[in-house]
């Protein structure tokens, strides 16, 4: 099985957590991708969608769902969306995709977080993928410096730029054994908009599809 079809088992996994009437939140990047189209079978269900990204709304409004402004949806019951890790905590590294701020802000809107991933994300300790963050271009070196003084190695995210304007660096050679502590060290230096730490907020449960089927974790 493909790593792609392992994502799409996971995200028809997530289907059964889809209740009539619900406002869902949809995430980002491929695993999400899936979500959205297999969604698309279950349409009547749903009343509306919130999305964390330019392009998942699109891909939302090209199905013929509603997309509206989080602060029209009020609290969620759902949100679905993948992960570039997890640990067994469902403490999460996010932002591959470069969405991590509108997902942690529509995570943290959200009653239920279900995180959809192929096996190969779930890790022991995260911080073998580079941990994204979100900053504001002035304050690149400064951030720089401290994920220096962190023990990491920044690279900024060349040729791209957030749906909110701001530039991603990505954090190499960090060894994430304190997630919750690591994401409030994080949040206090200026000009980081969000990390990808999805630690103060894990996931509620996670799907992980490989090679023998689906697991569920919570
Ligand atoms: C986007 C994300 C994605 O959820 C994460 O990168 C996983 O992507 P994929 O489903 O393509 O493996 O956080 O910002």
């Amino acid at each position: 099985m493909s790593q792609d079809a392992m994502k799409k088992a996971a995200a028809e996994a997530a289907l059964v957590y889809v209740q009539p009437g619900m406002i869902v939140g949809i995430g980002t990047g491929s695993t999400a991708n899936h979500f959205i189209d297999l969604l698309a079978g279950i349409k009547h269900k749903v009343e509306a969608t919130v999305a964390s990204s330019i392009a998942s709304a699109k891909r939302l409004e090209a199905h013929g769902f509603r997309v509206l402004d989080l602060n029209d949806a009020g609290q969620l019951s759902l949100y679905v969306d993948g992960a570039d890790e997890s640990n067994e905590d469902l403490h999460l590294v996010k932002g591959g995709g470069g969405a991590l701020t509108r997902e942690k802000i529509v995570a943290g809107a959200s009653d239920k977080f279900v995180c959809i991933a192929d096996d190969s994300k779930l890790v022991k300790t995260l911080g073998k993928f580079p941990l994204p963050l979100e900053v504001i271009p002035m304050a690149q070196a400064l951030v720089a410096r401290e994920m220096v003084k962190l023990g990491g190695n920044p690279v900024l995210r060349a040729g791209f730029t957030t749906d909110n304007g701001n530039i991603i660096i990505d954090v190499h050679g960090l060894e994430i054994t304190d997630g919750v502590a690591m994401e409030n060290r994080l949040n206090q230096i200026p000009g980081v908009v969000t990390n990808g730490l999805f630690a103060i907020r894990p996931a509620d449960v996670l799907i992980l599809a490989g090679a023998n089927g689906v697991k569920t974790l919570v």
